[in-house]
């Protein structure tokens, strides 16, 4: 199988390609020409076999490759925590230099902090911080009933289109962010849609119901104040991991392509409720990571006596939202443990590859350990990897205008 970075118009299909649903793209024997190479990439296919041997990827023309090797270098030591000796981390080094020099990026930067409190004044440390949280009566942002209603409608085989349709109808917002979803080239449709009926039609029911969850219950957390954490890049860094999830779960042919968009846009929300309601202890656990080069999840664990992926767990399974969503969320840092584990690691790797490219950030600054039994559960080449990255990249730009919806 070829990566589509490196197949080229007037290769000549090996096997048919198909799209997760099984529709034909093209068949074997057929010439690729430059739009079905567009197709594939709007229907995530990531890889096709072609006949004849391929050259291994070659950095785009355009990039100079001691100017590439100079970013690689100073990229290295956000990868601290993970291990350059593998493959695919090696892989998502090579892309995160790759999209940085191609934008003419520098290496990002780790957002200023606030000023600490002088000592003594600041929160005293919780170890039972999860349990806290769990007894004391938080009031979680307001899920719109909406997120309920659409919960049902996944859960119920039997749900019409028109039943779904009239649900997402009911938030304009919603409808409006759902739209431009997917009218972006991401699902590639042949022509845009106007009304949510047909996007139901040519999606489908729970597929689409999976995705208006994500966005509704992302976009209840959008008034955060920004001396905490900076909810455009909170979103940008939810969003790519969403798309990467979808891309990567296209490629495993999974079904449920939608609701691992949601999985990634809402595996760091345990992360939403404690900047929201545990402002100082956050900025703590920030501030423990800078100071001493940690993680950001291990500096949660020493002063929370938590992680984020717990409390979003804790979260989602009191609203009762899809299990897939839950353990996704619940064992992105651990996939290997998770009761559905493939999930939890493709929601793993793209959370992995999203903080390599630097794309938005949920208070990370470093890239986390890739786990190499999540690796080897997605069973891909780690020349998929670039693909899926600059994929990644090019849909994150085209929903740029999302944020208009999703921020106040
Ligand atoms: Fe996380
Ligand atoms: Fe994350």
């Amino acid at each position: 199988m070829t990566g589509l970075a490196q197949v080229r118009p007037g290769m000549v299909l090996a096997e048919d390609v198909r799209d997760v649903n099984g529709r034909l793209l093209l068949s074997r024997g057929k010439t690729i020409g430059a739009e079905h190479i567009r197709i594939f990439k709007m229907w995530g296919v990531s890889r096709v076999a072609v006949r004849g041997e391929t050259k291994p990827a070659a950095d785009p023309p355009g990039v100079d490759p001691r100017q590439l090797e100079a970013l690689r270098r100073e990229l290295e030591p956000r990868f601290r925590h993970a291990d350059r000796g593998h493959p695919a981390v090696a892989e998502m080094l090579r892309a995160a230099a790759l999209y940085r020099a191609a934008r003419r990026l520098p290496p990002p930067e780790a957002p200023e902090l606030p000023p600490e409190a002088p000592a003594g004044g600041g929160p005293a440390r919780r170890r039972d911080f999860l349990e806290i949280f769990m007894e004391r009566e938080i009031a979680l942002p307001e899920i719109s009933t909406i997120v309920f209603e659409l919960n049902e409608v996944i859960a119920n085989p039997l749900a019409t289109a028109d039943r779904m349709a009239q649900v997402i109808h009911k938030s304009p917002s919603l409808t409006a962010m759902l739209l431009k979803i997917v009218n972006s080239a991401l699902y590639g449709l042949p022509a845009p849609v106007d009304r949510v009926s047909l996007a139901v039609t040519l999606i489908g029911t729970r597929e689409l119901s999976a995705l208006a969850l994500g966005l509704s219950v992302i976009s209840a957390f959008r008034r955060i104040p920004r001396r905490v954490i900076d909810m455009r890049r909170f979103l940008e860094h939810s969003l790519a991991c969403g798309i990467a999830s979808r891309l990567f779960a296209a490629q495993k042919n999974l079904r449920q392509t939608e609701q691992l968009f949601s999985a990634g846009l809402l595996h760091d929300l345990g992360r939403l409720v404690l900047y929201l309601f545990f402002p100082e202890e956050m900025l703590g656990a920030l501030r423990t990571a800078r100071r001493e080069g940690l993680c950001l999840s291990d500096a949660e664990r020493r002063e929370l006596g938590c992680i984020h992926a717990w409390i979003g767990q804790v979260l989602l399974q009191r609203w009762r939202l899809p299990l897939l969503l839950e353990h996704a969320a619940s064992f992105h840092h651990e996939p290997e443990a998770s009761p559905d584990p493939l999930p939890a690691a493709i929601v793993h790797v793209a959370d992995v590859l999203v903080n390599a490219l630097g794309i938005g950030s949920s208070g990370e600054v470093l890239v986390p350990p890739l786990r190499p039994a999540a690796w080897e559960a997605l069973g891909l080449p780690p020349e998929s990897l670039a693909s899926v990255a600059a994929q990644t990249a090019h849909h994150l730009e085209a929903m740029a205008s999302l944020w208009g919806e999703a921020l106040p």
